[in-house]
């Protein structure tokens, strides 16, 4: 099978410092596929320049291939165009994706609008039924709302809708369970492993907990200060780590956690 994101020694460096060091990374069509490691290991970063956000200042080396495309060297136009249409990310905070002062309408929209032709009141009804499809009471009422008006939860489940919009064929969610509580968070898990099996979308599942991973993910890659240091199936990482830094972080987990995850 042909990977739908392939990421080969990617290498980031901001001045002297490499962030990250000779990275590879695949996704399949249709897999959900876990990057873990601890804070500042260079999973966000990853992420971000195999999109095509680099920080100011640094410098990526190595292959980033989408559907591909080099993305590391892709005109900005058509870079523009990939992130609107076929891939999509999610944060941990929703309000990073969703913006304050417009209404869950205009969000869910306008995308649709740039990137398909619909009419306004096609996208609106689309628009409805991403609402329904993640879940939100009352979607008629909930599209003449602001983010505000939704607890936290909530607002993740709009910023996934809103992710879901152009149906994307990979979607990036970075820490986007991380700030929730566990029940919250079961239910976002829950709703996203249903998501791509439904859609056959893809998903690369950044978290730094492990447990998380065990419920969601088929396959991981562990990162520490810039590196992969362990892939394989999550299962049989999680079971039998190779890595003395994976059996570290597994030790760390709350014992429950991996018996009920
Ligand atoms: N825009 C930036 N400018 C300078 N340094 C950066 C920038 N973004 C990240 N870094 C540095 O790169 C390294 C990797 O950061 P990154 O955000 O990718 O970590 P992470 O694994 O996502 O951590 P976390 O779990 O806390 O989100 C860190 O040392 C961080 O300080
Ligand atoms: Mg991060």
């Amino acid at each position: 099978m042909t990977p739908l994101l392939e990421i080969r020694d990617l290498r980031i460096r901001l001045g002297d410092r490499a962030l990250v060091d000779g990275v590879d990374i695949s996704v399949n069509p249709g897999e959900i596929v876990g990057l873990a490691g601890e804070s500042g290991s260079g999973k966000t970063l990853t992420a971000l320049t195999a999109l095509g956000f680099t920080p100011p200042g640094s410098a990526a080396s190595g292959e980033v291939l989408f559907e591909g495309r080099n993305t590391l060297t892709l005109p900005k136009s058509q870079l523009r165009a990939l992130r609107g249409d076929r891939v999509a990310m999610i944060f941990q905070d929703p309000m990073t994706s969703l913006h304050p002062m417009l209404t869950i309408e205009r969000q869910l929209t306008e995308h649709q609008l740039a990137h398909r032709s619909l009419t306004r009141r096609q996208a609106r009804e689309h628009a409805i039924e991403l609402l329904e499809r993640v879940r939100i009471p009352d979607p008629h009422r909930a599209i003449r709302s602001y983010p505000h008006r939704f607890s936290g939860g909530m607002r993740q489940r709009i910023a996934i809708a809103s992710a879901l919009a152009c149906e994307p064929d990979l979607v990036v969610a970075d820490e986007v369970t991380t700030a929730l509580d566990v029940t919250v968070q079961a239910g976002i898990l829950r709703l996203l492993d249903e998501l791509c099996r439904d859609t056959g979308m893809a998903m690369l599942f950044i978290t730094h907990d492990l447990a998380v991973m065990n419920v969601l993910t088929e396959r991981l890659y562990v990162m520490r200060e810039g590196r992969v240091v362990e892939t394989g199936a999550t299962r049989e990482v999680l079971a039998a780590p190779t890595h003395e830094y994976t059996r570290a972080l597994i030790e760390a987990l709350p014992q429950t956690d991996t018996e009920t995850a």
